[in-house]
Protein backbone atom coordinates (compact mmCIF):
# COMPACT_ATOMS: atom_id res chain seq x y z
CA UNK A 1 0.00 0.00 0.00
CA UNK A 2 1.25 3.68 -0.95
CA UNK A 3 -0.54 6.87 0.80
CA UNK A 4 0.64 10.15 -0.49
CA UNK A 5 0.52 13.26 2.34
CA UNK A 6 -0.22 16.77 2.04
CA UNK A 7 2.94 17.75 3.70
CA UNK A 8 4.09 21.11 5.43
CA UNK A 9 7.32 19.96 7.59
CA UNK A 10 5.25 21.13 10.84
CA UNK A 11 5.11 18.63 13.63
CA UNK A 12 1.70 17.36 12.76
CA UNK A 13 1.91 16.55 9.45
CA UNK A 14 5.63 14.79 10.13
CA UNK A 15 4.10 12.99 12.93
CA UNK A 16 1.61 11.53 9.99
CA UNK A 17 4.32 9.63 8.37
CA UNK A 18 5.30 7.46 11.52
CA UNK A 19 1.82 7.01 12.33
CA UNK A 20 0.87 6.07 8.58
CA UNK A 21 3.37 3.44 8.52
CA UNK A 22 2.34 1.86 11.58
CA UNK A 23 -1.20 1.93 11.27
CA UNK A 24 -1.43 0.93 7.53
CA UNK A 25 0.94 -2.26 7.99
CA UNK A 26 4.16 -0.55 7.11
CA UNK A 27 2.65 0.94 4.59
CA UNK A 28 5.04 3.49 1.58
CA UNK A 29 4.16 7.18 2.58
CA UNK A 30 5.03 9.74 -0.32
CA UNK A 31 5.68 13.05 0.79
CA UNK A 32 4.30 16.29 -0.96
CA UNK A 33 4.63 19.75 -0.17
CA UNK A 34 2.89 22.24 -2.32
CA UNK A 35 5.06 25.42 -2.69
CA UNK A 36 2.01 27.93 -3.34
CA UNK A 37 4.91 31.12 -1.38
CA UNK A 38 4.43 29.76 1.90
CA UNK A 39 8.05 31.07 2.38
CA UNK A 40 9.22 28.27 4.18
CA UNK A 41 13.09 26.46 3.21
CA UNK A 42 11.79 23.87 1.19
CA UNK A 43 15.34 22.05 1.63
CA UNK A 44 14.72 21.79 5.18
CA UNK A 45 11.08 20.35 4.72
CA UNK A 46 12.54 18.03 1.94
CA UNK A 47 14.68 16.54 4.71
CA UNK A 48 12.73 16.49 7.32
CA UNK A 49 10.14 14.67 5.06
CA UNK A 50 12.58 11.80 4.86
CA UNK A 51 14.14 12.17 8.19
CA UNK A 52 10.42 11.23 9.31
CA UNK A 53 10.01 8.41 7.49
CA UNK A 54 8.66 9.53 4.16
CA UNK A 55 10.09 7.08 1.07
CA UNK A 56 10.03 9.79 -1.51
CA UNK A 57 9.41 13.53 -1.28
CA UNK A 58 7.93 15.87 -3.66
CA UNK A 59 8.19 19.46 -3.83
CA UNK A 60 6.13 21.41 -6.57
CA UNK A 61 5.95 24.84 -6.91
CA UNK A 62 2.34 25.94 -7.45
CA UNK A 63 2.89 29.56 -6.85
CA UNK A 64 2.29 30.77 -10.90
CA UNK A 65 -0.67 28.34 -11.39
CA UNK A 66 -2.23 29.06 -7.84
CA UNK A 67 -2.38 33.23 -8.80
CA UNK A 68 -3.44 32.41 -12.32
CA UNK A 69 -5.69 29.68 -12.20
CA UNK A 70 -7.33 30.29 -8.49
CA UNK A 71 -6.41 33.86 -7.22
CA UNK A 72 -7.10 35.08 -10.72
CA UNK A 73 -10.53 33.87 -11.23
CA UNK A 74 -11.90 34.20 -7.88
CA UNK A 75 -10.48 38.13 -7.71
CA UNK A 76 -12.73 38.51 -11.23
CA UNK A 77 -15.41 37.39 -9.61
CA UNK A 78 -15.15 39.84 -6.71
CA UNK A 79 -15.80 37.14 -4.37
CA UNK A 80 -15.26 37.93 -0.32
CA UNK A 81 -16.53 35.44 2.01
CA UNK A 82 -18.94 37.08 4.59
CA UNK A 83 -18.00 40.51 2.82
CA UNK A 84 -14.66 40.01 4.87
CA UNK A 85 -12.24 36.70 4.29
CA UNK A 86 -10.33 37.12 0.77
CA UNK A 87 -10.15 32.91 0.62
CA UNK A 88 -6.69 32.75 1.11
CA UNK A 89 -6.75 29.09 2.50
CA UNK A 90 -9.89 28.11 1.04
CA UNK A 91 -8.95 27.88 -2.59
CA UNK A 92 -5.42 26.56 -1.69
CA UNK A 93 -6.83 23.22 -0.52
CA UNK A 94 -7.78 22.47 -4.33
CA UNK A 95 -4.45 23.17 -6.01
CA UNK A 96 -2.84 21.41 -3.22
CA UNK A 97 -5.44 18.58 -3.72
CA UNK A 98 -5.13 18.35 -7.32
CA UNK A 99 -1.09 17.89 -7.28
CA UNK A 100 -1.65 15.19 -4.61
CA UNK A 101 -3.53 13.42 -7.26
CA UNK A 102 -1.63 13.63 -10.21
CA UNK A 103 1.99 12.41 -7.80
CA UNK A 104 -0.88 9.47 -6.65
CA UNK A 105 -1.32 8.68 -10.21
CA UNK A 106 2.71 8.78 -11.32
CA UNK A 107 3.24 6.85 -8.06
CA UNK A 108 0.02 4.01 -8.39
CA UNK A 109 -0.74 4.82 -4.90
CA UNK A 110 -4.28 4.07 -3.63
CA UNK A 111 -4.74 6.57 -0.84
CA UNK A 112 -4.48 10.40 0.01
CA UNK A 113 -3.78 11.35 3.59
CA UNK A 114 -3.63 15.54 4.69
CA UNK A 115 -3.40 16.89 8.48
CA UNK A 116 -6.64 18.84 8.73
CA UNK A 117 -8.58 18.33 11.82
CA UNK A 118 -11.85 16.72 11.90
CA UNK A 119 -13.15 20.28 13.48
CA UNK A 120 -12.62 22.33 10.07
CA UNK A 121 -13.29 23.39 6.48
CA UNK A 122 -9.74 22.39 5.09
CA UNK A 123 -10.46 18.86 5.49
CA UNK A 124 -13.62 19.28 3.29
CA UNK A 125 -11.68 21.47 0.33
CA UNK A 126 -8.96 18.94 0.29
CA UNK A 127 -11.31 15.74 0.15
CA UNK A 128 -14.11 17.24 -2.18
CA UNK A 129 -10.96 18.01 -4.30
CA UNK A 130 -9.80 14.01 -4.34
CA UNK A 131 -13.45 12.73 -4.63
CA UNK A 132 -13.55 15.14 -7.59
CA UNK A 133 -10.64 14.42 -9.33
CA UNK A 134 -10.20 10.58 -8.17
CA UNK A 135 -13.09 9.18 -7.19
CA UNK A 136 -11.53 5.55 -6.56
CA UNK A 137 -8.67 6.84 -4.21
CA UNK A 138 -9.08 6.43 -0.15
CA UNK A 139 -8.88 9.05 1.98
CA UNK A 140 -7.25 9.03 5.49
CA UNK A 141 -7.73 11.67 7.69
CA UNK A 142 -5.56 10.76 10.81
CA UNK A 143 -6.76 13.74 12.90
CA UNK A 144 -10.37 12.22 12.81
CA UNK A 145 -9.05 8.61 13.98
CA UNK A 146 -6.21 8.79 16.31
CA UNK A 147 -6.20 9.80 19.88
CA UNK A 148 -3.36 12.48 19.15
CA UNK A 149 -5.18 15.48 21.03
CA UNK A 150 -2.84 18.44 21.63
CA UNK A 151 0.74 19.24 21.09
CA UNK A 152 1.97 17.58 24.29
CA UNK A 153 0.46 14.18 22.44
CA UNK A 154 1.99 14.96 19.15
CA UNK A 155 5.64 15.74 20.98
CA UNK A 156 5.36 12.78 22.43
CA UNK A 157 4.56 10.69 19.32
CA UNK A 158 7.45 12.53 17.56
CA UNK A 159 10.14 11.72 20.30
CA UNK A 160 9.01 7.72 20.48
CA UNK A 161 9.20 7.40 16.80
CA UNK A 162 12.42 9.56 16.10
CA UNK A 163 10.47 12.18 14.20
CA UNK A 164 12.77 15.10 14.16
CA UNK A 165 11.19 18.65 15.83
CA UNK A 166 12.09 22.14 15.45
CA UNK A 167 11.79 24.45 18.11
CA UNK A 168 8.40 26.39 17.92
CA UNK A 169 7.52 29.61 19.17
CA UNK A 170 4.63 29.65 17.41
CA UNK A 171 1.83 30.95 19.13
CA UNK A 172 -1.14 30.82 16.73
CA UNK A 173 -2.41 28.29 14.43
CA UNK A 174 -1.35 29.58 10.93
CA UNK A 175 -1.46 29.05 7.05
CA UNK A 176 0.20 30.86 4.99
CA UNK A 177 0.77 31.16 1.07
CA UNK A 178 1.41 33.90 -1.04
CA UNK A 179 -2.03 35.66 -0.99
CA UNK A 180 -2.46 35.81 2.30
CA UNK A 181 -1.33 34.85 5.79
CA UNK A 182 -4.26 33.13 8.82
CA UNK A 183 -4.30 33.19 12.45
CA UNK A 184 -6.34 31.47 14.91
CA UNK A 185 -6.55 29.96 17.97
CA UNK A 186 -4.93 31.12 21.35
CA UNK A 187 -6.40 34.52 23.02
CA UNK A 188 -8.02 35.13 19.28
CA UNK A 189 -11.08 32.56 20.25
CA UNK A 190 -11.95 35.35 22.38
CA UNK A 191 -13.66 37.64 20.24
CA UNK A 192 -13.50 40.66 22.71
CA UNK A 193 -9.80 40.22 22.11
CA UNK A 194 -8.23 42.69 19.70
CA UNK A 195 -5.58 41.10 17.85
CA UNK A 196 -2.39 42.14 19.62
CA UNK A 197 0.49 43.68 17.20
CA UNK A 198 2.73 40.44 17.23
CA UNK A 199 0.04 38.67 15.54
CA UNK A 200 1.16 40.18 12.45
CA UNK A 201 3.81 38.92 10.97
CA UNK A 202 3.99 41.38 7.65
CA UNK A 203 1.67 44.32 7.82
CA UNK A 204 2.20 47.17 9.73
CA UNK A 205 0.05 48.50 11.70
CA UNK A 206 -1.59 52.00 11.16
CA UNK A 207 0.28 53.71 13.63
CA UNK A 208 4.03 51.92 12.50
CA UNK A 209 3.23 53.09 8.73
CA UNK A 210 4.43 55.90 7.19
CA UNK A 211 3.19 59.43 7.87
CA UNK A 212 3.14 59.90 3.67
CA UNK A 213 0.52 57.98 1.70
CA UNK A 214 1.56 56.02 -1.23
CA UNK A 215 0.24 56.54 -4.40
CA UNK A 216 -0.06 53.03 -6.73
CA UNK A 217 -1.21 52.29 -10.29
CA UNK A 218 -2.28 49.02 -11.13
CA UNK A 219 -3.40 48.15 -14.98
CA UNK A 220 -5.74 45.67 -15.69
CA UNK A 221 -6.25 43.73 -18.81
CA UNK A 222 -9.72 41.78 -18.94
CA UNK A 223 -9.69 41.61 -15.04
CA UNK A 224 -6.47 40.28 -14.56
CA UNK A 225 -4.21 42.81 -12.95
CA UNK A 226 -0.91 43.06 -15.46
CA UNK A 227 1.09 46.03 -14.52
CA UNK A 228 2.17 47.79 -11.31
CA UNK A 229 3.19 52.01 -11.27
CA UNK A 230 3.57 51.14 -15.31
CA UNK A 231 5.84 48.17 -14.87
CA UNK A 232 4.36 44.65 -16.71
CA UNK A 233 4.81 41.77 -13.98
CA UNK A 234 4.18 38.32 -14.21
CA UNK A 235 1.75 37.27 -11.58
CA UNK A 236 4.43 36.41 -8.60
CA UNK A 237 6.53 39.40 -9.31
CA UNK A 238 3.44 41.56 -9.42
CA UNK A 239 1.68 40.30 -6.11
CA UNK A 240 4.98 40.28 -4.31
CA UNK A 241 5.15 43.78 -4.81
CA UNK A 242 1.81 45.14 -4.05
CA UNK A 243 2.67 42.70 -0.80
CA UNK A 244 5.83 44.92 0.20
CA UNK A 245 3.50 48.58 -0.45
CA UNK A 246 0.54 47.29 1.09
CA UNK A 247 2.01 45.78 4.21
CA UNK A 248 4.33 48.98 4.62
CA UNK A 249 1.02 50.71 4.77
CA UNK A 250 -0.69 48.60 7.03
CA UNK A 251 -3.76 47.48 4.27
CA UNK A 252 -5.42 44.41 3.85
CA UNK A 253 -5.45 43.38 7.86
CA UNK A 254 -9.20 41.57 8.67
CA UNK A 255 -10.53 40.14 11.59
CA UNK A 256 -13.83 38.22 11.36
CA UNK A 257 -16.10 35.35 13.23
CA UNK A 258 -16.87 33.58 10.48
CA UNK A 259 -18.95 30.46 9.79
CA UNK A 260 -17.21 27.40 9.41
CA UNK A 261 -19.24 24.83 6.94
CA UNK A 262 -18.67 22.09 9.40
CA UNK A 263 -21.52 24.49 11.99
CA UNK A 264 -19.22 26.05 14.43
CA UNK A 265 -18.24 29.89 14.12
CA UNK A 266 -14.57 30.48 14.64
CA UNK A 267 -12.54 33.84 15.04
CA UNK A 268 -9.40 34.31 12.44
CA UNK A 269 -7.34 37.60 11.55
CA UNK A 270 -6.09 37.68 8.21
CA UNK A 271 -3.42 39.78 6.47
CA UNK A 272 -3.96 40.47 2.79
CA UNK A 273 -1.86 43.21 1.49
CA UNK A 274 -1.23 43.26 -2.06
CA UNK A 275 -5.04 40.88 -1.93
CA UNK A 276 -6.85 44.09 -0.35
CA UNK A 277 -5.31 46.74 -3.07
CA UNK A 278 -6.29 44.28 -5.95
CA UNK A 279 -9.71 43.68 -4.93
CA UNK A 280 -10.52 47.44 -4.35
CA UNK A 281 -8.90 48.46 -7.63
CA UNK A 282 -10.72 45.74 -9.56
CA UNK A 283 -13.58 46.96 -8.42
CA UNK A 284 -12.70 50.78 -8.82
CA UNK A 285 -12.63 49.35 -12.74
CA UNK A 286 -16.02 47.53 -12.61
CA UNK A 287 -17.54 50.76 -11.57
CA UNK A 288 -16.01 52.44 -14.79
CA UNK A 289 -16.85 49.76 -17.03
CA UNK A 290 -19.54 47.71 -16.32
CA UNK A 291 -23.20 48.37 -16.50
CA UNK A 292 -25.87 48.38 -14.02
CA UNK A 293 -27.71 45.33 -14.07
CA UNK A 294 -24.57 43.48 -15.25
CA UNK A 295 -22.96 45.21 -12.00
CA UNK A 296 -25.75 44.30 -9.80
CA UNK A 297 -26.29 41.03 -10.94
CA UNK A 298 -22.24 40.16 -10.43
CA UNK A 299 -22.61 41.35 -6.85
CA UNK A 300 -24.94 38.48 -6.32
CA UNK A 301 -22.52 35.96 -7.82
CA UNK A 302 -19.88 37.13 -5.93
CA UNK A 303 -21.58 36.31 -2.73
CA UNK A 304 -22.05 32.87 -4.04
CA UNK A 305 -18.95 32.32 -5.84
CA UNK A 306 -17.39 33.00 -2.19
CA UNK A 307 -19.51 30.49 -0.31
CA UNK A 308 -18.66 27.78 -3.51
CA UNK A 309 -14.90 28.29 -3.04
CA UNK A 310 -14.99 28.74 0.92
CA UNK A 311 -16.76 25.07 0.67
CA UNK A 312 -14.31 23.59 -1.33
CA UNK A 313 -16.19 23.01 -4.27
CA UNK A 314 -14.00 24.41 -6.77
CA UNK A 315 -13.88 21.44 -8.96
CA UNK A 316 -17.73 22.04 -9.18
CA UNK A 317 -20.06 22.77 -12.46
CA UNK A 318 -21.57 25.27 -10.69
CA UNK A 319 -18.02 27.25 -10.55
CA UNK A 320 -17.83 26.40 -14.25
CA UNK A 321 -20.67 27.46 -15.05
CA UNK A 322 -20.20 31.18 -13.10
CA UNK A 323 -16.86 31.40 -14.15
CA UNK A 324 -17.98 31.79 -17.94
CA UNK A 325 -20.72 34.60 -16.60
CA UNK A 326 -17.90 36.41 -15.16
CA UNK A 327 -15.21 35.94 -18.00
CA UNK A 328 -17.68 37.59 -20.37
CA UNK A 329 -18.16 40.49 -17.92
CA UNK A 330 -14.41 40.74 -17.88
CA UNK A 331 -14.26 41.51 -21.82
CA UNK A 332 -14.00 45.06 -20.91
CA UNK A 333 -12.15 45.20 -17.40
CA UNK A 334 -9.19 47.19 -18.88
CA UNK A 335 -7.78 49.73 -17.48
CA UNK A 336 -6.11 52.21 -14.97
CA UNK A 337 -7.03 52.48 -11.54
CA UNK A 338 -4.88 55.23 -9.11
CA UNK A 339 -5.02 54.39 -4.98
CA UNK A 340 -3.82 56.16 -2.40
CA UNK A 341 -2.60 54.04 0.75
CA UNK A 342 -2.54 55.84 3.88
CA UNK A 343 -2.61 54.11 7.40
CA UNK A 344 -4.32 50.82 6.44
CA UNK A 345 -6.78 52.64 4.41
CA UNK A 346 -7.15 52.43 0.28
CA UNK A 347 -8.33 55.26 -1.07
CA UNK A 348 -9.72 55.97 -4.36
CA UNK A 349 -7.24 58.47 -6.34
CA UNK A 350 -8.56 57.77 -9.96
CA UNK A 351 -9.77 55.33 -12.89
CA UNK A 352 -9.54 55.28 -16.62
CA UNK A 353 -9.82 53.06 -19.01
CA UNK A 354 -11.22 52.89 -22.77
CA UNK A 355 -14.27 51.00 -22.21
CA UNK A 356 -15.46 53.70 -19.70
CA UNK A 357 -19.15 53.63 -19.59
CA UNK A 358 -19.13 56.96 -17.93
CA UNK A 359 -19.16 60.19 -20.23
CA UNK A 360 -18.62 63.75 -18.65
CA UNK A 361 -21.00 64.89 -21.26
CA UNK A 362 -23.90 62.90 -20.49
CA UNK A 363 -24.10 63.45 -16.74
CA UNK A 364 -23.20 67.19 -17.12
CA UNK A 365 -26.10 69.81 -16.17
CA UNK A 366 -25.14 71.96 -19.79
CA UNK A 367 -27.06 70.94 -22.58
CA UNK A 368 -27.01 67.63 -24.58
CA UNK A 369 -27.97 65.12 -27.37
CA UNK A 370 -28.62 61.57 -26.22
CA UNK A 371 -30.20 62.76 -22.54
CA UNK A 372 -33.47 64.69 -23.10
CA UNK A 373 -34.82 65.75 -19.73
CA UNK A 374 -38.23 66.21 -20.64
CA UNK A 375 -38.24 62.17 -21.48
CA UNK A 376 -37.86 61.77 -17.22
CA UNK A 377 -41.49 62.09 -16.73
CA UNK A 378 -43.01 59.30 -18.96
CA UNK A 379 -40.06 57.64 -17.28
CA UNK A 380 -41.42 58.30 -13.78
CA UNK A 381 -44.74 57.84 -14.60
CA UNK A 382 -44.82 54.21 -15.57
CA UNK A 383 -41.71 53.04 -12.93
CA UNK A 384 -44.07 54.68 -10.23
CA UNK A 385 -47.01 53.22 -11.48
CA UNK A 386 -46.83 50.69 -8.61
CA UNK A 387 -46.39 52.71 -5.98
CA UNK A 388 -49.55 54.84 -7.09
CA UNK A 389 -51.88 51.87 -7.54
CA UNK A 390 -50.88 50.63 -4.04
CA UNK A 391 -51.51 54.24 -2.42
CA UNK A 392 -55.00 54.54 -4.31
CA UNK A 393 -55.86 51.00 -2.95
CA UNK A 394 -54.74 51.91 0.37
CA UNK A 395 -57.09 55.18 0.12
CA UNK A 396 -60.13 53.87 -1.08
CA UNK A 397 -59.86 51.27 1.83
CA UNK A 398 -59.45 54.11 4.46
CA UNK A 399 -55.86 52.29 5.34
N1 LIG B 1 -10.71 29.92 8.51
C1 LIG B 1 -10.01 30.00 7.29
C2 LIG B 1 -10.64 29.10 6.26
O1 LIG B 1 -11.41 28.28 6.60
C3 LIG B 1 -8.54 29.73 7.48
C4 LIG B 1 -8.20 28.30 7.83
C5 LIG B 1 -6.75 28.18 8.15
N2 LIG B 1 -6.30 26.82 8.06
C6 LIG B 1 -5.29 26.32 8.76
N3 LIG B 1 -4.97 25.07 8.55
N4 LIG B 1 -4.61 27.05 9.63
O2 LIG B 1 -10.39 29.19 5.10
C1 LIG C 1 -8.08 22.68 10.62
O1 LIG C 1 -9.03 22.41 11.37
O2 LIG C 1 -7.36 21.80 10.14
C2 LIG C 1 -7.78 24.13 10.30
C3 LIG C 1 -8.97 25.02 10.33
C4 LIG C 1 -9.95 24.78 9.23
O3 LIG C 1 -9.77 23.87 8.44
O4 LIG C 1 -10.98 25.49 9.17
Amino acid sequence: KKVVLAYSGGLDTSVIIPWLKENYNGCEVIAVCADIGQGDELDVVHDKALASGASKVFIVDLTKPFLEEYVWQTLKAGAVYEGKYLLGTSFARPIIAKALVEIARQEGADAIAHGATGKGNDQVRFELTVKALAPDLQIVAPWRIWDIRSREDALAYAAKHNVPVATSNKTYSMDRNIWHLSHEGSDLEDPWNAPKDNVYLVTKSPEQAPDEPAYVEIEFEKGIPVAVDGEKLGAVELLTKLNEIGAANGVGITDIVENRLVGMKSRGVYENPGGAILYYAHRELEYLTLDRATFHYKETVAIRYGELVYDGMWFSQLREALDAFVNQTQETVTGTVRLKLYKGNIISAGSKSPYSLYSEEFVTFGRDEVYNQADAEGFINLFGLPLKVRALMQQKEGK
